[in-house]
């Protein structure tokens, strides 16, 4: 690898040095390099490629050490960072929340087409950094939007989260919909629950971020389970419900909705075209 470069070396002497020491962490060091960069000049997108000569300003090659240090010990980007993107929001991120994909912009899609048929408080069950909630709360002002988890790090967070973009949400410390105040119904849940078996393949490269995030139970579909359990008493006649999932579980998911008493029940696939969120229509008054 080549030497690090000294104090007053150029930007793209920076980057050079960054792609071939990232090389060793990720599949894309050309673009976790520029990534990088771009926050050790405090998010100037362009500051790299209009002053490519120049050098660093004052502290940014420390930010930039420390940040790659993080990244060399295999810490996801986004923690490294402290923040992702999802949807239209820049989001604080660390290792208690799951970090957001795109694939759950699948269900904020969905959610908003439903916006116009539902009418009353939005519920987002297992929030995490606050994504989902903070995604419709963002589109439609005049709805109440309510967030639950069940780590309480995880829902500090998503409060922060909340107060940086100025986002009126109701927060509850649940177990699904065990600790909602009773009476409480909404018109439309969203959820993008664990739903990963204890012996997911996929979990060894998944270990920097939350199990309870990740991890259902033994069969993957326990968080499902209970969730569709604890709902009916916390819907409207009316309500609508999408559910994030795996991509081969939504035969499984149309099967337990069925059974638990939804109606219209309907997959929707991501853009990679893999079944992606389930749901349906709750046609019963109150339970
Ligand atoms: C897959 S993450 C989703 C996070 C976020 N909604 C997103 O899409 O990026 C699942 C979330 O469910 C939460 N969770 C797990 N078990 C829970 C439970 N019993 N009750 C409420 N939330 C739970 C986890 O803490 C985690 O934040």
């Amino acid at each position: 690898m080549n030497h690090e470069p000294g104090a007053g070396a150029a930007r793209r002497l920076w980057l050079r040095w960054l792609v071939e020491a990232l090389a060793a962490v990720t599949d894309d060091p050309a673009w976790e390099a520029r990534v990088l960069l771009e926050e050790a000049l405090s998010g100037d997108a362009l500051g790299l490629w209009r002053a490519p000569e120049s050098p660093l300003p004052d502290g940014a090659a420390q930010k930039l050490q420390t940040i790659l240090q993080r990244r060399l010990d295999n810490e996801p980007l986004a923690y490294c960072l402290g923040h992702w993107d999802f949807w239209d929001l820049r989001l604080r991120v660390n290792s208690h929340v799951l970090i957001p994909r795109p694939d759950t912009e699948t269900l904020v899609r969905w959610a908003l087409s439903q916006l116009k048929t539902t009418a009353g408080p939005i519920l987002d069950l297992g929030t995490g950094s606050g994504a989902i909630a903070l995604a419709i709360a963002k589109a439609c002002p005049d709805r109440e939007v309510w967030a639950v988890d069940h780590s309480r790090e995880a829902l500090a967070v998503a409060q922060e989260n909340a107060q940086i973009l100025g986002l009126p949400i109701q927060f509850c410390w649940s177990d699904w919909t065990a600790q909602l105040p009773p009476g409480l119904r909404f018109a439309l849940v969203l959820a993008n629950p664990p739903y990963l078996a204890e012996d997911d393949p996929h979990l060894p490269e998944l270990c920097s971020e939350p199990r309870m995030a990740l991890v259902a139970g033994k069969r993957g579909s326990e968080a499902y389970e209970r969730i569709l359990a604890g709902l009916p008493e916390h819907l409207l006649p009316g309500a609508r419900l999408g559910l994030e999932h795996g991509a081969g579980q939504g035969e499984m998911l149309r099967a337990l909705l069925a059974q638990h008493g939804w109606q219209e029940i309907f997959t929707q696939r991501d853009l990679a075209g893999r079944e992606r969120i389930s749901g349906g229509l709750w046609r019963y008054g109150h339970a």
